[in-house]
């Protein structure tokens, strides 16, 4: 267990919502550190739900003491929790509280929130100081940056850096950054063969053979992922809808698309599939995930297999060893 888990104030992109995070505490822990209470004491909602039970209404109010989101092992409390809080972990005897954190959101653009939300951590930080809690290492600012998915400009790190440092330095905890998409997002494509093309609906439907289980993002989110057409390059552009194979609606990977026509047998690399595409790929529909393939320079390595339908089923019981509570 480590205290990093154990308080971490969260500064949310929503107007009004920041406060302290608990990351499955009371799952982890078993301490008692008495969450519930703490939680109850400062919002509208209970530990006990499984989903979040809060509107989005209530922590998007004007008031920046007003809101609360409670989620399976997330526990937002409102900024006034937070030194109360810590103060709970750091007169435990099984706990340090070593970590400040922030986690403000994603494919953030600007530095400017978390230079705002980093004012708010060194503030923690002042006051957890002032009240004798002389633990604190460091200061996690989170993750978010940014990266190219159309034509976004990412957030540039010497830029970042520079709004940041300053107050970072001020608390002179050691400085400490999540920048999951950042590093690997845009070092990832997915390649994809167009299947077939027909007119359905008014539209020009480009079918390929990679569906919304390999990359969720343009169905779930609604998102934009930049396509480059392999073979393609050069002819007449023609507006599209690029779909998967899977019988939905929402298996899509772009709509509205123009691209150069493509046909039956050519490739398309869909870009900045590196962060959240293969992690949240899935078997939807008995579709065996795709192989993931390292490139460095002019050689590659595929360093996992393409999924078999066996795996699909390999960690299944086919003869129940079948238990009983002695009633039966
Ligand atoms: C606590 C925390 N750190 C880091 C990240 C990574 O964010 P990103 O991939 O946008 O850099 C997340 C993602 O939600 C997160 O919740």
């Amino acid at each position: 267990m480590s205290a990093q888990h154990v308080a971490t104030p969260v500064k949310r992109t929503r107007p009004g919502a920041s406060g302290l995070l608990l990351d499955g505490v009371e799952r982890w822990t078993g301490l008692g550190l008495g969450l519930a209470e703490v939680a109850a004491s400062y919002s509208r909602a209970t530990l006990a739900g499984a989903e979040a039970d809060v509107a989005d209404d209530d922590v998007a109010g004007d008031d920046p003491g007003d809101g609360v989101l409670l989620a399976a092992d997330l526990l937002e409390v409102l900024p006034g929790a937070c030194a109360a809080l810590a103060l709970r972990v750091h007169a435990h005897p099984l706990l340090t509280l070593d970590r400040i954190a922030m986690h403000i959101g994603s494919q953030i653009l600007d530095p400017a929130p978390y230079r705002e939300g980093l004012g708010k951590l060194a503030g923690l930080v002042r006051e957890l100081r002032a009240a004798g809690i002389d633990t604190i290492r460091n200061l996690d600012i989170g993750g978010g940056l940014g990266i190219r998915y159309k034509d976004e400009i990412p957030l540039d790190p010497v830029r970042f850096l520079a709004a940041v440092r300053p107050l970072a330095e001020e608390t002179g905890l050691t400085l400490v950054m999540e920048p999951g998409r950042f590093l690997v997002g845009s070092a990832g494509l997915l390649l994809t063969t167009v299947l077939s093309r027909k007119h359905s609906g008014g539209k020009e439907l480009v079918l390929v053979d990679a569906g919304m289980n390999d990359l969720v993002r343009p169905s779930h989110y609604m998102v934009w992922h930049e396509m480059v057409e392999l073979e393609a390059a050069g002819r007449p552009e023609v507006p599209v809808d690029v779909v998967g194979p899977v019988c939905e609606t929402g298996d899509f990977l772009a709509r509205d698309r123009t691209l150069p026509g493509v046909v039956a047998g050519e490739r398309i690399a869909v870009l900045g599939a590196g962060a959240y595409g293969f992690v949240m790929a899935s078997s939807y529909n008995s579709r065996t995930r795709p192989a993931e393939v390292l490139v460095d320079g002019g050689r590659w390595a595929v360093v996992r297999p393409r999924e078999r339908v066996e795996d699909l089923y390999a960690g299944e019981t086919p003869e129940p060893r079948w238990e009983t509570n002695g009633e039966g």
